[in-house]
């Protein structure tokens, strides 16, 4: 190589002192050239670069129309891409005859010394190999221009490229090099205005395994990686090993490196992975590039088309001892069009100025370092430059930064495949669709979560609902029932108003059960807070008439026991003899249920006023789907109903349910063996209060441990509500059912309820037994009164016999009440009046004795 790079300027000198032998040393145009060729590191690109602007001076000074009269002279050196040598090389340049009109200058470090510099002489500087961004700075560097297109020409193809596939979160790799922190400076301030989100930026030095983890702990999917090529096989490798590659991630990479570098050097420079492994996360990957070789066949400036232009290099290079056939290029061969192009526009400008100058009466020739004037004749000319190169259309920005195109390539199945190229000045996209994707589809930004509400399962639903909708029909059926029968005595006795409340109570509870399975995929979000005040309403209501219709019945049999015991004590206080009529006032009972309705609507009415229930959401752990792609997480929802003090409203309805279920159950336990004729069904009334309250006992405080299960919580308070509402009615009506369909004609002998009116015959029969019942009870009173004393008298005779005592029955109580329940239809005195004789030993026998003795 050394000897090659020397081959190279000894042959470049060789032509240069050829090229300049036959014009006469006035007619000579000197420009010098600095190029980078015998480095370590940095960009060597003089390699190739040299021989191409030998070409170009050979092809300039052919041509006649171009600085008729004039020959320009190159005279070059190595810079090795070192500053310092670049700044020697500079001085030697300048302080050396002869006069140079220009600067040539590559490789980015020195390109920026020189620059800065050459102001001084008044010397526009040229570079052909600069990408740094830095450069692009008019008041550093007023008179530099460079056919290299400035590194973040590729910041508006990838913003194009991100918006094209609608990316909006990418993530930065890059090498800390000034060239790549300034470039991505740039990226930066056209992503926030693109409203393209950076997730992370992450630099390294030389290794950049750690840069590479974060990234992933970032979850980042679209990768713009800047670094030199060296760090792009390590960043590759590393790529591999913490698989951020396949059909989840994109990777933009720099379009200049060789096609095969990610195959190459992988044992020189201590790369851990394989061929094959680099292959396989190199795939997919996009490249941005600018075009440095024209891309149509057009006859450029120079009369060659670019593909002549490359023969014409290879062939030179081949003479240097290059191995052009075995893709053994020289470094900087990519760049080699810019230098050819770079000879160009000097020769171009020059022969624009030459004219104007002669206006003036000047001429280049008679530059110097402190001309001024011709100094900006030439920065204006060249300014102004614009030609068909083999580098592709030449012109310069205000900043003197290469206008160009850039290409888009992609790597699919290991080979570099063109996807389009992008026009930055005119925002022009020309795209091929050849783009290929691992997954089949274009990768997302970011995971993708999707929110996905749970539901009550649907099957679960439907059940529940039919059974609901079935337990409504029954309901409905037995209150026609109700209706139907209600001249019946076992209808009659049993309070039929109470037991259709109690009926439409447990129809507003089946309601319930809809309306607690109508969730998310019933009913859209905004109406769901409706769905909780229905919910609460419903099932308060619906709980407070079945329940309260039980309740008010067992308080009244017990509030009718209590009397009756009380009328018991007065009587045998008095000794009187008489009969307690007792009369079971509906309105007691309509009272009881409106005074626990009104207490539910003032709590319900007041809980809805003053902090409604409101949808909310419980949010749980991600999962992952359980099919598709994997790029996409779960975030299962699940609605509430909630307002803001719930638990404080929860307390208050539970508490005042819980009191009247407690309180239900207690008298339901206190009234378990009593009968009472006016509501013959109390004790089923009982019964299916206790199941009420074990149910409601068990699901309030299961159903608030298992509230973030949706089916298990609707399930268990459906089944529970269902429960409920099915044994109640069949606890209170089966026997009503059986009762009328086993005695079918009993409907005309039911005459008497102490709660419906009846006729006035019926009062008037009803009062004369009444009073024959007195007279009875009387007679009986005095009879028994005669059964004492005589009982005495035995008794008195018998101790005086045997000087014992004798069984003497104590005092018998007797309590007349008008009875017309069943099982007592038998024993019934003229129409529905029976005689009960209760003695405080109340035994068969001692009925039978009173009577008999009746
Ligand atoms: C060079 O300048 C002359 C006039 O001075 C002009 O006629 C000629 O076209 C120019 N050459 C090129 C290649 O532009
Ligand atoms: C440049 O080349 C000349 C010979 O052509 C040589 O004398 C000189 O040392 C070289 N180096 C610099 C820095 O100019
Ligand atoms: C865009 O560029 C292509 C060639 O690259 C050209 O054919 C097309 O006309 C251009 N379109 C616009 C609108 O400039």
């Amino acid at each position: 190589m050394e000897r090659k790079n020397i081959l190279v300027i000894i042959f470049s000198i060789i032509s240069m002192i050829y090229g300049s032998l036959p014009p006469s040393d006035d007619n000579i145009l000197h420009i010098g050239g600095i190029f980078p060729i015998g480095g370590e590191g940095g960009w060597q690109g003089g390699q190739a670069c040299m021989p191409a602007a030998n070409l170009a001076l050979d092809d300039v000074n052919r041509e006649k129309n171009l600085l008729p009269g004039f020959t320009l002279k190159l005279h070059a050196n190595d810079s090795e891409c070192e500053p310092g040598l670049g700044a020697a090389v500079m001085y030697n340049l300048l302080y050396n005859a002869p006069q140079k009109l220009m600067l040539l200058a590559g490789c980015s470090t020195v390109c920026t010394t020189v620059a800065e510099a050459s102001k001084m002489w008044n010397l526009v500087v040229l570079c052909y190999g600069a990408s740094s961004p830095a450069l692009s700075d008019r008041n550093r560097f007023p008179t530099l221009f460079r056919t290299h297109p400035s590194a973040t020409v590729h910041n508006p193809t990838r913003i194009k490229l991100l918006q094209k596939f609608g990316w909006s979160k990418i993530a930065i790799l890059q090498q800390a090099e000034e060239v790549f922190i300034s470039t991505v400076e740039d990226l930066e301030s056209r992503c926030k205005e693109a409203g393209i989100e950076i997730v992370t930026r992450q630099s390294f030095l030389s290794d950049p395994s750690d840069a590479v983890r974060n990234l992933r702990r970032s979850d980042a999917r679209i990768i713009v990686g800047l670094f030199y090529v060296v760090a792009a096989r390590r960043v590759l490798c590393e790529v591999y090993h913490q698989n951020l590659f396949g059909k989840s991630y994109v990777w933009f990479f720099i379009g200049w490196y060789e096609d095969n570098w990610f195959e190459i050097n992988l044992d020189k420079e201590g790369i851990s992975c394989t061929k094959e492994e680099m292959r396989l996360a190199a795939e997919g990957h996009l490249t941005t590039e600018a075009l440095m070789w024209n891309q149509n066949n057009d006859t450029t400036i120079s009369g060659m088309t670019s593909e002549d232009f490359r023969q014409r290099l290879n062939k030179m290079l081949k003479e240097d001892g290059y191995d052009i056939d075995n893709n053994r290029y020289p470094e900087g061969y990519q760049e080699a069009p810019l230098a050819y192009d770079a000879v160009w526009s000097v020769a171009l400008a020059f022969n624009k100025s030459m004219e104007k100058l002669l206006k003036m009466g000047k001429s280049l020739k008679n530059f110097t370092y402190t001309d001024k004037e011709i100094a900006d004749e030439i920065y204006s000319a060249i300014n102004s430059t614009q030609f068909l190169g083999v580098s592709g259309y030449v012109a310069f920005s205000s900043q003197g930064d290469r206008i160009a195109l850039t290409q888009i390539e992609q790597v699919i199945d290991g080979k570099y495949v063109k996807l389009g190229y992008y026009d930055t000045q005119s925002d022009n996209l020309t795209w091929k669709n050849r783009e290929r994707w691992i997954g089949g589809k274009v990768p997302q930004d970011r995971t993708i979560v999707k929110k996905v509400l749970r539901t009550v399962s649907l099957p679960l639903f439907i059940s529940m609902g039919s059974i609901s909708a079935l337990g409504i029909v029954t309901a409905i059926i037995l209150i026609i029932f109700n209706i139907w029968n209600r001249h019946r005595r076992v209808i009659l006795s049993s309070h039929p108003v109470c037991n259709t409340i109690m009926l439409v109570g447990t129809i507003a509870c089946f309601i319930s059960v809809f309306l607690l399975g109508a969730d998310g995929r019933f009913v859209e979000p905004w109406e769901y807070a409706g769905i909780c005040q229905a919910r609460a309403w419903m099932l308060s209501i619906g709980f407070t008439l079945a329940f309260g219709a039980m309740f008010s019945k067992v308080w009244r049999v017990h509030r009718l026991t209590t009397k009756a015991k009380a009328d018991q004590a007065k009587l045998f206080m008095s000794k009187k003899i008489s009969s307690v009529q007792k009369k079971v006032q509906p309105w007691k009972l309509y009272t009881m249920v409106s005074g626990l309705l009104a207490i539910d609507v003032i709590i319900l009415g007041a809980w809805q006023g003053l902090d409604p229930l409101q949808r909310t959401i419980e949010v749980f752990p991600m999962e992952l789907p359980l099919y598709g792609d994997d790029d996409a997480k779960i975030s299962p929802e699940l609605e509430h109903c909630e307002s803001e003090n719930n638990n404080v409203w929860l307390g208050i309805i539970y508490g005042y349910k819980g009191l009247v279920l407690v309180f239900g159950l207690f008298l339901a336990y206190e009234t378990r063996s009593i009968k009472v004729k006016q509501i013959n069904d109390s004790r089923y009334v009982g019964m299916s209060i206790y199941n009420v309250v074990v149910l409601c006992l068990i699901t309030a405080p299961v159903t608030m441990v298992i509230a973030s299960q949706q089916d298990a919580s609707f399930a268990f308070v459906a089944l529970a509500i269902i429960f409920c509402c099915f044994l109640s009615m069949a606890l209170i009506f089966v026997p009503k059912v059986i009762e009328v369909i086993q005695h079918p004609r009993d409907k005309a002998e039911s005459k008497y309820n102490p709660d419906v009116g009846f006729s006035k015959e019926e009062e008037e029969r009803y009062q004369k037994l009444i009073n024959e019942n007195e007279e009875l009870q009387k007679l009986i009173a005095a009879k028994d009164e005669k059964i004492k004393i005589l009982k005495q008298k035995i008794a008195e005779r018998d101790n005086l016999k045997s000087g014992g005592t004798g069984n003497v029955p104590k005092d018998s109580l007797i309590i007349a009440d008008f009875v017309t329940g069943e099982g007592t239809s038998d024993s019934a005195i003229g129409g529905g009046i029976s005689v009960y004789t209760r003695s405080s030993r109340a035994s068969a026998s001692d009925f039978e004795f009173s009577e008999s003795y009746l």
